[in-house]
């Protein structure tokens, strides 16, 4: 068997949401936190773009957020290394990308390894990149779904935590689908992040087991 290299840590952990649009699933994991389901509070939501309505949403709720306005960098590295500044200065224990639209540089990915998730809305490691309902109506695959992964400095390819499956129907529009995902992908975002702080996931090579509660 492939040696462990990660176990998720059992505590009361402190996330940051990264977006940089409509945020429905930050609202999500704000509300699996709400009502419990994740032991974590939600520390921070950082975005790159001043407009994003996630980001004004997280302030009329009174969380702490920032803007990062990526024109003030000379690099993509340099924008990152201001990213780890921030989280480390707020200790977090894990960043959840949701609808964030930036390429991560190896510069943050290795900085917090197995501690980024991103949701995607395919079943990877079908349809990586964007405009990924589309991209499987045209296919003319059966089904399709959405992926939360650890992330790896390699897009959209670290270990999958949770999948959750959709099919695709024959009249679908690349509304109609994403639409359908969306609803999958907000229930498993949050079970993945309550598993993640629930000291349940452990990673052994590249395959990510969930364990058994109190195993
Ligand atoms: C979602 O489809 C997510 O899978 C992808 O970007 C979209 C973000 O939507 N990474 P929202 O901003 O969370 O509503």
């Amino acid at each position: 068997m492939d040696e462990v290299v990660f176990r998720s840590p059992r505590k009361k952990g402190r996330v940051a949401v990264f977006l940089s649009g409509r945020g429905s699933n930050f609202m999500a994991l704000r509300e699996a936190v709400g009502r419990g389901a994740i032991g974590a509070e939600i520390a921070l939501v950082l975005s790159n773009k001043a407009e994003a309505p996630g980001l004004l949403k997280a302030q009329e709720w009174g969380l702490e957020t920032l803007f990062l306005d990526p024109k003030l960098f000379a690099s993509r590295e340099d924008f990152d290394r201001a990213v780890i500044r921030e989280v480390e200065k707020r200790q977090i224990d894990l960043i959840c990308l949701a609808g964030y639209m930036r390429v991560l540089t190896p510069v943050l990915c290795d900085a917090f390894k197995y501690r980024i998730v991103n949701i995607h809305p395919a079943l990877l490691p079908s349809f990586p990149g964007l405009h990924v309902q589309q991209r499987a109506i045209d296919w003319g695959v059966r089904f399709s779904g959405c992926t939360v992964h650890f992330v790896a400095a390699e897009v959209d390819m670290g270990p999958i935590i949770l999948q959750a499956v959709v099919p695709v129907l024959q009249d679908d529009s690349e509304e109609t689908l994403a639409a359908r995902i969306l609803v999958e992908e907000h229930k498993i975002y949050s079970e993945a992040v309550g598993l993640y702080f629930a000291g349940r996931l452990e990673v052994r090579g590249r395959r990510v087991f969930v364990l058994e509660p109190g195993a």
